[in-house]
């Protein structure tokens, strides 16, 4: 049994009065894919916001549950949010890269941080995260030439890379290929696929195919609760819940 990352009790979540998530439960295990998966307005990005504490950043919203992650309380008042957000990393549905190089994309944020230290190292870091988001060989002769010039499926896994350079333990996807064509899906799942060895992803997808071909746990969220968990083939063969079986054969969502 893999290792418990993230537990998730009795989270319940308000923006004002309107509550977007409602009493869910969840582990997420190291090393792992979470799908979750769920129709429009369902809760799925507010979870998200939740697990990196993005949610500060909104006006009037209500917190309450615990969440955990290696065994430390995120919601705790003052819980570190910086680190916290260095050790969960977010991709999100449209990818927005710098208006600058591709090398730049890469090594603005981790020499903010000075970290590496040395201009050898970065340059290191930098072709280790393109290859980690499996871009290296598409961009090793043109890294100076502007990140905007890449096609929408690179600027996606650019991004992934700009997430990987700054070392982060868990990756949360909103949506990664919703704007992508067929291939330019197929190579960021397969990238997602051969990183989750080293981290806990969390892939947000409203194409049940997707959650079927890359997730190994999912969950399924139905107007802010979580109506279903479980082994991915189990849950898309054999469906405990009637509305899981519905969303999941096209019939609502
Ligand atoms: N900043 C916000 N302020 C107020 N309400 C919000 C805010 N963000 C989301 N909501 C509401 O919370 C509910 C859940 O939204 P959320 O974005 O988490 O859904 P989602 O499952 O990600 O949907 P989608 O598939 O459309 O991305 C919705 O009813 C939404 O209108
Ligand atoms: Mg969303």
């Amino acid at each position: 049994m893999l290792p418990v990352k993230i537990q998730v009790r009795e989270l319940t979540f308000h923006y004002g009065s309107h509550c977007a998530i409602q009493g869910l439960n969840l582990d997420i295990y190291q090393g792992e894919i979470l799908g979750l998966m769920g129709p429009a307005k369902s809760g799925k990005t507010t979870f998200l916001r939740v697990l990196n504490r993005m949610c500060d950043l909104i006006p009037n919203v209500r917190i309450q549950g615990s969440v955990r992650l290696d065994d430390e309380e995120i919601l705790a008042p003052h819980y570190d949010v910086d680190s916290l957000r260095r050790r969960i990393g977010m991709v999100f549905a449209k990818p927005v890269p710098l208006p600058r190089s591709i090398y730049e994309n890469l090594a603005f944020a981790p020499r903010l941080q000075k970290k590496p230290q040395h201009r050898d190292d970065l340059a290191e870091l930098v072709e280790n995260s393109l290859k980690a988001a499996q871009l290296w060989d598409e961009v090793k002769d043109r890294l100076h030439d502007s990140a905007l010039k890449l096609s929408g499926g690179q600027q996606q896994r650019l991004c992934l890379a700009r997430t990987l350079a700054m070392a982060p333990e868990v990756i949360l996807l909103d949506e990664p290929t919703s704007g992508l064509d067929p291939i330019s899906t197929a190579r960021i799942e397969e990238t997602l696929t051969a990183l989750k060895k080293d981290f806990t992803i969390v892939l947000v997808s409203n194409n049940t195919k997707q959650i079927a071909r890359c997730s190994d746990k999912v969950a399924f969220l139905l107007m802010s609760r979580l109506v279903e968990y479980g082994v991915t083939p189990e849950v898309f063969m054999v469906p405990k819940q009637k509305e899981t079986d519905d969303y999941i054969s096209g019939r609502f969502g």
